[in-house]
């Protein structure tokens, strides 16, 4: 665990910032030098995560430009604990970290998706201030990531979000110890109708 903070630390010192910009149910093109055939160790992915890893499926997330960083360290705690996975803890046992390191450099590099899903706008527009309010800070605003290393959120699946962020909630998913302490509060103040706003912001995918 102690590896993984530190790993966590690396990626908070070292710092992203980069803007991007989507209609919904689009893709955007990021810098991309994977023209070719994608390798072989990543089309493993595909099955689940979609082609590129813009999944099709509500309770598979999409992983197609997710930031590197982020996407080591989260596969690495698949494999070695931090992260509950039904299905993730067991598939990262099988690669070594340079197939790891593969599939970090070629998922980064490909176009962040918005999902396209039903997701109620009243909802999502008191989804947004809550947003501002508890997640901003670090899952970034808009289509825009923040310093913090941490992923976006919006454009999502909502079934993905929703048993997500139960698992962070429930503790068998250990994040940063600041965003437990947003989560609780945000719970606290408005409890499970407010996470439910949460995520339909999410899922409407307008900033
Ligand atoms: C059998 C289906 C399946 C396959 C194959 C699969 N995944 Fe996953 N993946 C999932 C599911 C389901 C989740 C959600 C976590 C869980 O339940 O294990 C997930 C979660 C993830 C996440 C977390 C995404 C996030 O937003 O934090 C990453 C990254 C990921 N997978 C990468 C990969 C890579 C890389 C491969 C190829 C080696 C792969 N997956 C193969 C089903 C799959
Ligand atoms: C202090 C920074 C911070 C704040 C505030 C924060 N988070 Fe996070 N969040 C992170 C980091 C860092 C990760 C990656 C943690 C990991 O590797 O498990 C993360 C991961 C997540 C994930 C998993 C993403 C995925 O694709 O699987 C979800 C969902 C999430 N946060 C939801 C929220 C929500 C909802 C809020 C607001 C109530 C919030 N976070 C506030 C830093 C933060």
């Amino acid at each position: 665990m102690s590896l993984l903070k530190n790993f966590s630390l690396y990626c908070l010192a070292v710092g992203w910032s980069f803007a991007v910009s989507a209609q919904q149910g689009e893709t955007i093109s990021a810098p991309s030098d994977d023209a070719g055939y994608p390798p072989m160790v990543v089309q493993t992915c595909f099955s689940c995560h979609g082609p590129r890893g813009q999944s099709q499926s509500p309770a598979i997330p999409s992983i197609a430009g997710l930031p590197r960083d982020y996407l080591l360290n989260v596969l690495a705690a698949y494999r070695y604990g931090g992260r509950f996975g039904t299905i993730m803890d067991r598939i990262m046992g099988a690669y070594d970290k340079h197939q790891v390191a593969i599939m970090a450099d070629y998922f980064s590099r490909q176009p962040y998706r918005v999902n396209k899903q039903d997701a109620k706008w009243q909802l999502a527009d008191r989804g947004r201030q809550l947003h501002r309010r508890y997640c901003r800070e670090c899952h970034g605003d808009g289509l825009q990531l923040s310093d913090k290393g941490a992923p976006l959120l919006i454009g999502g699946w909502m079934d993905y979000l929703r048993w997500t962020i139960r698992d962070y909630l429930v503790g068998i998913n250990q994040g940063d110890e600041e965003m437990s302490r947003q989560l609780a509060r945000l719970i606290r103040n408005h409890g499970e109708p407010g996470l439910e706003a949460l995520i339909h912001y999410y899922g409407k995918g307008r900033p």
